[in-house]
């Protein structure tokens, strides 16, 4: 199965937006294996929009910028496959893509013909300039079609920003992952808007193959980029990727793997979060409950994985106090008198055998993590 855990990788656009080009994805190729990135489970490079060059030719084919990718796409293929990574391209379901540059209504069975032949292994579909009176899901169904009849294996990314409740039909229209939201922004209430917020109802429609997708990371950017804006603190970019990986969300990376800061690659490289997102049951987790004192709010988000364990996420989204958070065995389904192993995954210690409750103290915006494995007793 194509998909059967969250897709991981890295795309162009929170960081570099209109700017890329082939020398961009080659350098970022080789930097995910240089950073250990690859190694964690990043595979996916995904060139996103602003690739193509500003017509179609007289054939009708869509080729690429020919200053900035005159190359062509396959040599970029061959070079990102070389280095066992996987390959991945951007279009979108109207006639024009976001950026304005030549889209594939009405062509899908010939990009995606086109986009095999390069041996691309991802395609990212968007929602801009849809003809009025097309129906957005027929287009995605139009186009998970056409990829299927290249025969070769393409995760198919659906991005509809959620308009039309894609977690309904993007798996049955061939979509192995889809976007629930609009766009992110590296701002903490952007974070807490399309996470916190918006993803609570979600769990139900996500599963091995088909996955929801709040948005591409952008742990790491501090402000830097297309999406930059106020950028986050290090505390924020650990919150935001451990409810990701609770939620078992695509992990795109959108920084500069080219140059990573310490803590950002304490928080990319953490395999312990990264295990919880790739668990092989592919449950996403859900809010258990939230709290609230002097009007600040606390969450506690868990999410069930193979054998029993389960990954809990103790988050503090005020902005002020340290908040003591506490997780009861009640609340996540075991008698209280069980034993439990609990691991705290950001220290990378064990904490304890537990019965009945764990708990952790945690600063304004940050996260305790913790996997708990009920021992025999
Ligand atoms: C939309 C998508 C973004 C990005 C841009 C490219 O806004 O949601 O993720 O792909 O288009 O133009």
């Amino acid at each position: 199965m194509l998909a059967r855990t969250p897709p991981m990788g890295w795309n162009t656009w929170n960081t570099f937006g209109h700017n890329i080009d082939e020398t961009l994805i080659v350098e970022t190729a080789h930097a995910m294996r240089e950073t250990g990135l690859h190694a964690a489970g990043y595979e996916y490079v995904v060139i996103d929009d602003v690739w193509q060059a500003p017509q179609r030719d007289a054939a009708g084919a869509l080729p690429p910028d020919p200053d900035r990718f005159g190359g062509g796409i396959r040599p970029i293929a061959a070079t990102v496959h070389d280095l066992e990574l996987k390959l991945g391209i951007y279009s979108c379901a109207g006639t024009h893509t976001c950026a304005e540059l030549p889209a594939s209504f009405g062509h899908e069975a010939r990009d995606a013909a086109m986009f095999a032949s390069w041996e691309v292994d991802f395609l990212k579909y968007d929602f801009c300039h849809v003809p009025p009176g097309a129906s957005g899901p027929a287009l995605y169904r139009k186009m998970g079609q056409a990829l299927r009849s290249t025969g070769r294996d393409i995760v198919f990314s659906v991005c509809e920003w959620g308009v039309h409740e894609p977690w309904l039909w993007g798996g049955a229209v061939g979509a192995h992952m889809w976007r629930t939201t609009p766009d992110i922004f590296d701002v903490w209430d952007s974070i807490v808007d399309i996470g916190f917020t918006r993803q609570a109802p979600l769990h139900p429609y996500a599963g091995p193959g088909r996955w929801n997708d709040p948005d591409m990371l952008v742990v790491g950017m501090y402000g830097q980029g297309n999406v930059g804006r106020g950028g986050c603190t290090d505390a924020e970019y650990r919150s935001h990727f451990s409810l990701w990986c609770l939620l078992a969300a695509p992990l795109m990376i959108g920084c500069d793997v080219r140059s990573l800061s310490a803590a950002t690659r304490d928080i990319l490289l953490n395999t312990e979060a990264i295990a919880v997102d790739q668990d092989p049951l592919g449950r996403q987790g859900w809010r258990l409950g939230a709290t609230y004192h002097a009007e600040e709010r606390a969450e506690v988000w868990a999410k069930p994985l193979a054998h029993g364990d389960i990954a809990v996420g103790m988050f503090n989204l005020g902005s002020s106090d340290d908040r003591l958070i506490q997780v009861s065995w009640e609340s996540i389904g075991l008698p209280p008198d069980q034993p439990c192993l609990v691991r705290d995954l950001w220290a990378h210690d064990d904490v304890g055998v537990l019965t009945n409750a764990a708990e952790a103290r945690v600063a304004a915006h940050d996260v305790a993590m913790l996997r708990i494995t009920p021992t025999p007793r």
